[in-house]
């Protein structure tokens, strides 16, 4: 049974060394020791560790059957690779376009509990998509439950190929379980109960999405007294990562919505799941790509080249403020901040000026005054002449000269006239947070080759800017192995 699992860590082993390339390997963000990962799968602190579990491919770096791959950390930032901790091993996940989908992890009696999809094809030749458990007591060897699929069948009788990624967790001594599942081109979350984690029984649809004909990833916890639901819906144009906030009736089943928003507003953030810290934290990490930018009809630039693609976001700490979810960088990033170059010279008379090379990983942080202007601020490598460009006036724009495949500019709300934003930069991608919205908008930039960035800015009304300051993050390099 463990064949194929072993298989997989003995071919990690052999080659991992091929995507060890570390100047073209982001400093901060998680990468996989080799091959492609997409979603970030299973988050819990179990056995003293932050575990990251995520959806795995290791012999391409393209999507292929899946597995679990596995890390841990003890601050969220510095990950140690584990063996592979699910592998496609049985006859109901074995098909080469399934294997184990995405889920989570949830701790019961000291037993730490994975939930995920099997994907497999039926008798009449179908993809689909079942529920399924595996243990284990410490949190590195897992073994799959004997009478899986636990869930075979969606809640109207039928073999879906649309039914997956369940989220499991305990209320009032019951548990439960949400499973995105489309029927009819509408995409809906289902909501199940158990008594045992094994036996589960339908309760009711609790939330559909006519825009979208299928809600991938659910997450849902409460947050500051509150309740939140978290999806990545697929069909609704420029919306990658939902939240709702509201309220679970779990005797009616039904989740009522008090408010609504996007966890990001880039294109490279999806699927975003959450740990809870030891210290009753909230932190969001997701997968910093998306399928629409998927090498099939994208390309990631230099990344399948150095036998490894897809990293994770930073960890962000989330919170509620006026029916809205906060993201915000944790201090666990802050206490990274090394040397800073602070730049006081804003003499620019509108034009760019250059400021700086900039290395990576580092936080360009600028505090604005109120006022009219716009500021433009600019990364661009000297190399290639790629450009990326972040213009802030009513709302914050993002522009790339590259524009690969029609990528269109892309926007987040700025509310407030007064601001500070800062940018999580990294080898190819940036994190832009409002801090005044608690608003993140991701984009990765690929180029090939090692990057000569030279970061610039520009204003037109001298005294807006406040401060800005570039400040290097001194990364603990992740540890692999
Ligand atoms: C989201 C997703 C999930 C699925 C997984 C497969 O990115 O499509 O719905 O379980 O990826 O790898």
């Amino acid at each position: 049974m463990d064949k194929k699992r072993n298989a997989a860590n003995n071919y990690i082993e052999k080659y991992k060394n091929l995507a060890v390339k570390t100047s073209l390997q982001p400093a901060l963000h998680f990468t996989p020791p080799l091959g492609w990962m997409n979603d970030p799968n299973g988050l819990i602190f179990f056995n003293g560790h932050y575990h990251l579990f995520y959806q795995y491919h290791p012999y391409e770096t393209k999507w292929r059957q899946m597995y679990w791959g596995h890390a841990v950390s003890d601050d969220l930032i510095t990950w140690r690779d584990l063996p592979i901790a699910l592998a496609p091993s049985e006859s109901y996940e074995d098909s080469p376009e399934g294997g184990c989908f995405s889920g989570t992890a949830l701790e019961h009696e000291g037993m730490l509990y994975l939930f995920y999809t099997a994907v497999a094809r039926n008798a009449a030749g179908d993809l689909v998509q079942k529920q399924c458990a595996a243990m284990s007591e410490d949190g590195l060897h897992f073994s799959k439950y004997e009478n899986n699929p636990i869930i075979q069948t969606d809640h109207l009788g039928n073999e879906n190929s649309h039914f997956r990624d369940p989220k499991v967790w305990k209320h009032d001594n019951t548990f439960y379980m949400l499973v995105g599942v489309s029927q009819d081109q509408v995409g809906k979350l289902a909501l199940y109960k158990s008594e045992n984690l094994f036996d589960w029984t339908f309760v009711n649809i609790v939330f559909e999405e006519p825009g979208g004909w299928m809600l991938e990833c659910p997450d849902f916890y409460e947050l500051d007294g509150q309740e939140v639901l978290t999806f990545s819906p697929v069909g609704i144009k420029g919306e990658y990562s939902t939240y709702l906030i509201g309220k679970m009736d779990y005797q009616e089943g039904v989740f009522h919505v008090e408010s609504r928003g996007i966890l990001d507003y880039g294109v490279d953030f999806y699927a975003p799941q959450t740990f809870l810290s030891t210290n009753g934290e909230r932190y969001v990490i997701g997968w910093q790509n998306g399928w629409e930018w998927m090498d099939e009809w994208n390309g990631f630039g230099a990344l399948t080249e150095n036998n490894w693609c897809g990293a994770m976001s930073m960890p962000r700490r989330v919170s509620i403020r006026n029916k809205q979810l906060y993201s915000t960088i944790p201090d666990q990033v802050t206490a990274l901040e090394g040397a800073q170059i602070i730049i006081n010279d804003t003499q620019t008379n509108g034009y760019l000026k250059k400021v700086t090379e900039i290395q990576t990983p580092s936080i360009i942080e600028l505090s604005l005054k109120s006022g009219e202007s716009p500021i433009t601020l600019m990364f661009k490598d000297q190399r290639t002449g790629m450009e990326d460009r972040f213009i802030i006036e009513d709302q914050l724009r993002y522009h790339s000269n590259e524009n690969p495949l029609g990528r269109k500019t892309l926007t987040m709300p700025l509310a407030k006239k007064e601001n500070r934003v800062k940018i999580i930069l990294d080898l190819y991608s940036m994190e832009v947070f409002a801090e005044g919205e608690g608003t993140v908008l991701s984009v990765n930039s690929f180029f090939k080759g090692a990057c000569e960035r030279e970061f610039s800015f520009s204003c037109c009304e001298d005294d807006r800017i406040e401060k800005l300051v570039v400040t290097k993050l001194n990364a603990k390099r992740l540890i692999t192995g």
